[in-house]
């Protein structure tokens, strides 16, 4: 028996019970990616038994994987029926954290085709196996802020129609399809929007975010270019805040489909957040402003994190100033890895 969800506040410093994962059985799909190998660490720490990664190695790497012999590395598609239904079957897991993507707008507007493949189908496979196993108590789907489209209210009850790319559609259709299995065949699904996620682990890449790419480009004093006016304000997101908050949903009683923000709650301009970056970099990179790419049409997103604060407790602590400060760090103390890798996405 999983210990029950608690959460404990003491005054302002507020502190999540973790330990109902301890000797839990995990799958993490994608868990060779940034966020994948920042979830792996926080759960090992947190005494899981087991956890099977299944990654393509597409977007991510498993030589950043801790060296640990709790976890079993699967190089696979989750889209491939035969093969996941083997794996999956061998198991009894009581979590699934279903990371696995093909990451993002701009790589979907590339190859829509793939990014159905992996962000429906995909999604669709593991959901079609996973009904069948009592054993599971909490499926967690990460899910994108994307699926707001250019909706100005951005908490999870708002009516919302994304079509600005397929990422957006697909992120949004995948969690629809959370709803439908958790409705009819009780599969205990919760999803997380995810808000522009940062830090340790994610390497500069065409298709990746912002963020690694800047820091890259201004610890080589490259220039920093901006799409857009640079006044366009995104939620960033320290990774470990993000990582907190999925552990919560994992271990909150909802089971149904129920949906959460996972953001900071407050915004920052692109162009400050670029400062930011050359301050802590010691960088004298410039900022080179051009036209937003013709998908990009939200200028202010930001996460109303109502009900992941009341239903789950979360409080995200790190501010972008001190989230960029950690991420550059890991960059400097990792440069030597780092650069053996660069180009790999390219
Ligand atoms: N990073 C962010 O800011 C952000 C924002 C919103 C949503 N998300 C979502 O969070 C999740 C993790 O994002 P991330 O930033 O770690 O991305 P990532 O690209 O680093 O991780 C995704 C992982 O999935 C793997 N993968 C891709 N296609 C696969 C397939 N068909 N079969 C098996 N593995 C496959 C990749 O190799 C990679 O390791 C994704 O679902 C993404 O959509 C991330």
């Amino acid at each position: 028996m999983s210990k029950p969800f608690i959460y404990f506040s003491f005054g302002t410093l507020k502190s999540m019970d973790y330990t109902a994962f301890r000797n839990a059985r995990i799958l993490v799909t994608g868990g060779a990616g940034f966020i994948g190998n920042n979830l792996v660490r926080r759960l090992l720490q947190n005494e899981v038994s087991k956890i099977v990664i299944m990654d393509n190695q597409s977007s991510g790497m498993a030589v950043f994987l801790p060296d640990d012999n709790r976890i079993t590395f699967v190089g696979m598609d989750i889209d491939k029926m035969d093969k996941l239904n083997f794996v999956i079957n061998q198991h009894e897991f009581d979590y699934v954290f279903h990371l696995a993507a093909h990451f993002a707008n701009q790589n979907s507007v590339d190859h829509p085709f793939s990014d159905i493949q992996t962000n429906i189908v995909g999604t669709v496979s593991l959901l079609e196996i996973l009904k069948f196993h009592k054993s599971l108590k909490k499926f967690v789907y990460a899910s994108s802020s994307c699926v707001y489209g250019t909706a100005e209210n951005m908490d999870e009850g708002v009516y919302i129609y994304p079509s600005e790319t397929p990422y957006s559609i697909n992120k949004y259709t995948a969690e629809l399809y959370t709803q439908y299995y958790a409705h009819l065949f009780h599969v205990p699904t919760v999803s997380i929007r995810i808000f522009n996620t940062y830090g340790p682990y994610e390497l500069a890449g065409k298709y990746r975010n912002v963020i690694p790419n800047f820091i890259e480009k201004a610890l080589n004093g490259e220039d920093l270019v901006i799409t857009g006016t640079g006044k366009e304000t995104r939620d960033f997101t320290y990774v470990d805040d993000l990582i907190d908050l999925m552990l919560s949903a994992a271990l909150s009683p909802s089971k149904d489909g129920e949906i959460f923000n996972g953001g900071t709650g407050s915004k920052t301009e692109v162009a400050n957040m670029a400062e930011i970056i050359k301050e802590v970099a010691q960088s004298q990179s410039n900022l080179v402003f051009k036209p937003a790419r013709n998908w990009d049409k939200v200028k202010d997103r930001v996460s109303d994190l109502s009900r992941s604060a009341g239903e789950l407790g979360y409080a995200p602590k790190v501010n972008i100033r001190e989230g960029l400060e950690k991420t550059i760090k890991w960059y400097k103390d990792n440069y030597d890895k780092v650069k053996s890798l660069k180009n790999y996405f390219e």
